[in-house]
């Protein structure tokens, strides 16, 4: 009797059964972008590389002019850099933690330093004013273009999968001679060409750019060219993403915070890499940002934002 006028007191108006399980509350998770960085990270720190960080908000010298492209050099224009005062920008690329790290040790250097990069860019599925690099340095006496390729073929294929076709072909960035842009054949289309790799790219995705650190960027951090060598790379972070979660075929996609869409990628991302390869995850679906063909088991079909 003491019981019941006990519950009744505490609990007027409907009974309710404190026995039965709760709802589940959801819960969330990291965002893609984070949880990539941090893989990222854990493949360079198993191949010896510690991490560095700089500023978004950069010098003109740490950006430019110690990166060989002094005032006035035509490739200061290729950036679309954001100004926010006559010497000062929001960094284009995290080539200027190079500088950064280079300007505060002495030799050996083997970092990787990730972060935020901006450019006025109009966004498309390729592009964004606002996305992020994984930058790479190693600096030592005695190193060579066959170490960066080495060290870039275990990157990629630790990230994407042993079966990663990697290419490497040549290219210009002043800070680097000679230098390179790493393609990795598109997992979508196995080469012929797709709307994630774009029609004209042969079946080609571009993720990387690199090259070995050229001796006037040596010379503008203070380490004699003559002894000392190096290679750089940068990795366009979003850029790798629709590899890596196939359902995220528009860089913008990526950036909208949405909770079920975010889930539903981040199933995805768990269901591993190997089924990236899978037929059901290469179809047209992924790649038309239309809806997908099927859906990850248990998740609900979603239409892809325009
Ligand atoms: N910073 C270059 C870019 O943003 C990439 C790069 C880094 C190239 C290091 C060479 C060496 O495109």
């Amino acid at each position: 009797e003491a019981e019941t006028r006990l519950v009744g007191a505490a609990a007027p108006g409907p009974r309710r059964d404190v026995t039965l399980p709760g709802r589940r509350p959801r819960v969330g998770h990291r965002h893609l972008i984070s949880s990539v960085l941090e893989e990222i990270e854990t493949i360079f720190h198993g191949l010896g590389f510690s991490v560095a960080e700089g500023p978004d908000v950069e010098s003109d010298w740490h950006a430019f002019t110690a990166l060989n492209m002094p005032p006035g050099h035509a490739a200061r224009a290729t950036t679309d850099t954001f100004y926010v005062a006559p010497d000062v920008c929001m960094r284009p690329q995290t080539s200027s933690v190079q500088i950064r790290v280079m300007g505060a040790q002495k030799p050996p250097v083997r970092i990787i330093c990730p972060g935020r990069v901006y450019r006025n860019e109009a966004v498309d599925a390729t592009h964004h004013f606002e996305f992020h690099q994984v930058e790479g340095l190693y600096v030592d006496e005695d190193v060579s273009l066959a170490d960066l390729k080495g060290i870039l073929d275990r990157f990629l294929k630790e990230f994407f999968g042993p079966d990663t076709v990697i290419r490497f072909a040549p290219s210009y960035y002043p800070f680097v001679e000679p230098g390179a842009s790493v393609d990795i054949r598109c997992f979508f289309c196995g080469g012929k060409g797709c709307a994630v790799c774009g029609p004209l790219s042969g079946g080609w995705l571009e993720v990387l750019g690199a090259g070995m650190v050229h001796p006037n960027v040596f010379k503008a951090v203070g380490y004699d060219p003559e002894r000392w060598m190096g290679y750089a790379f940068g990795v366009g972070v979003e850029r790798t993403l629709p590899l890596h979660s196939p359902r995220i075929s528009k860089i913008e996609i990526a950036r909208k915070g949405r909770a079920r869409r975010a889930k539903l990628y981040y199933l995805r991302d768990l269901s591993g890499k190997a089924a990236r390869l899978t037929e059901e995850n290469k179809p047209e679906a992924a790649a038309s940002n239309t809806k997908p063909a099927s859906a990850p088991q248990g998740a609900p079909a979603v239409q892809a934002p325009k």
